[in-house]
């Protein structure tokens, strides 16, 4: 990626395609992109207080000069507890009474959370409308933003109710993330290292060697950086849309990474944060069933430490509930559960083990944390 050039990855699905673009100064042209669908329609802006505060602006001035009037601006609550039913239902009136028609464009600025309810909307309004996805957070641009899931969470569980839509645009702007704070940028640096360590490991070694200019959060280098995770998340979704069995291989880490979350309430752990001791809980069991080599945990718990996330299972956390926890989860069948392991640094695969071979890999961590401590 040369300096301030803008990246477009296509992506290819089965009844049409879209492009991603990513690049270092590109909230100003989002209006010139969204134009470039075609017949355009009114325009719904969703977004919340903290993202339009911050690049609200820019982004009603782009559209407003694309489309044949200012877009309609629609606010939610900013937080996880807001992906909600009721929130969805803001959203319909507004689009409703600013009079949404097929030919309109519901635009998501900001994090996974505005993404994910927002294209719900645009799925559902009027049996579906286009959505354009300009993520605000490392963990939209590289992940939430691509893969065209979207839905609400609900008192039973998390992303309950939603709908596959694929978006007809992203615009990934690397800027926006100067503003994120330290841990939700971590977070998502987290979901980086997972496609490096499961799927490329010249993306690992570039996180390696430039740990430093990314906690500085160099504009242009994480361009490239997102760019190559966006085309990662890509190619598996061409392969595999609607989540088929190829795509599972995103979930590398999650497993123990969604049990810690839930174990610790989801108060402890960002989501990403959960993920980075997953990998490492993943890695770790990789090694012990043979699947990669001993010098792959050390270099994961390496590059997670320079990137200032933790790496190993803190000894206050319950590791029995932790362990029912992944026992409870619906992956599991008759004791066996599906985990992804790592074949080496950019090389996984899909094993189904043993809950006590998990069990073990867990007990491990706890062990690998108390001699170096
Ligand atoms: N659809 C998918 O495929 C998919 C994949 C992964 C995660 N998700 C969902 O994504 C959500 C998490 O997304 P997230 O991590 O982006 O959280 P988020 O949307 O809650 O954003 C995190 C915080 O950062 C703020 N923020 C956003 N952009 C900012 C910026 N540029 N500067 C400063 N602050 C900014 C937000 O207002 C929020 O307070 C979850 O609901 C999860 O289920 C969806
Ligand atoms: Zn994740």
């Amino acid at each position: 990626v040369k300096a301030g050039a803008t990246t477009e990855i296509r992506v290819a699905l089965q009844e049409r395609s879209y492009s991603i673009h990513v690049g270092s100064d590109l909230l100003a042209e989002a209006g010139e992109l969204v134009a470039a669908l075609g017949r355009l329609g009114s325009i719904l802006l969703v977004t919340n207080p903290t993202v339009r505060a911050l690049y609200g602006d820019v982004v009603v001035t782009a559209l407003a000069a694309a489309g044949r009037a200012a877009p309609a601006v629609v606010e939610i609550p900013d937080g996880e507890q807001y992906k909600t039913v009721a929130t969805l239902e803001r959203i319909y009136d507004a689009a409703l009474d600013a009079g949404v028609d097929r030919s309109s464009v519901v635009v998501a600025l900001g994090g996974g959370v505005v993404g994910d309810v927002a294209g719900f909307a645009a799925a559902t309004l009027l049996r579906g409308v286009r959505l354009v996805m300009v993520p605000t957070t490392l963990l939209a641009q590289v992940d939430s933003s691509v893969g065209g899931k979207t839905g609400v969470n609900r008192p039973q569980g998390k992303n309950l109710v939603g709908a596959f839509h694929q978006p007809s645009l992203v615009v990934a702007d690397t800027k926006t993330l100067a503003t994120l704070s330290d841990r939700e940028y971590g977070a998502g640096l987290a979901e980086v290292v997972k496609y490096g360590v499961t799927l490329d490991e010249a993306l690992f070694e570039l996180l390696e060697r430039r740990s430093g200019e990314i906690l500085a959060r160099d504009p242009e280098l994480l361009a490239e950086i997102v760019a190559r995770s966006a085309r990662l998340k890509a190619d598996v979704v061409e392969r595999d849309e609607r989540e088929g069995g190829l795509r599972r291989i995103l979930n590398f880490g999650h497993t123990v990474g969604h049990a810690l979350e839930q174990v610790t309430g989801y108060t402890r752990y960002l989501h990403g944060e959960a993920v980075a001791i997953g990998m490492v809980a993943a890695a770790e069991l990789s090694q012990r069933i043979g699947t990669c080599g001993e010098d792959v945990v050390p270099r994961l718990v390496r590059l997670l430490d320079r990137l200032g996330l933790q790496a190993s299972l803190p000894g206050d956390v319950d590791l029995d509930a932790v362990a029912r926890a992944v026992a409870l989860d619906k992956k599991v069948e008759r004791g066996r559960v599906a985990f992804i392991v790592l074949d080496g640094v950019g090389r996984c695969a899909e094993r189904t083990l043993t809950l006590a071979e998990v069990g073990a890999a867990l007990a491990g961590m706890i062990g690998t944390e108390a001699t170096a401590t």
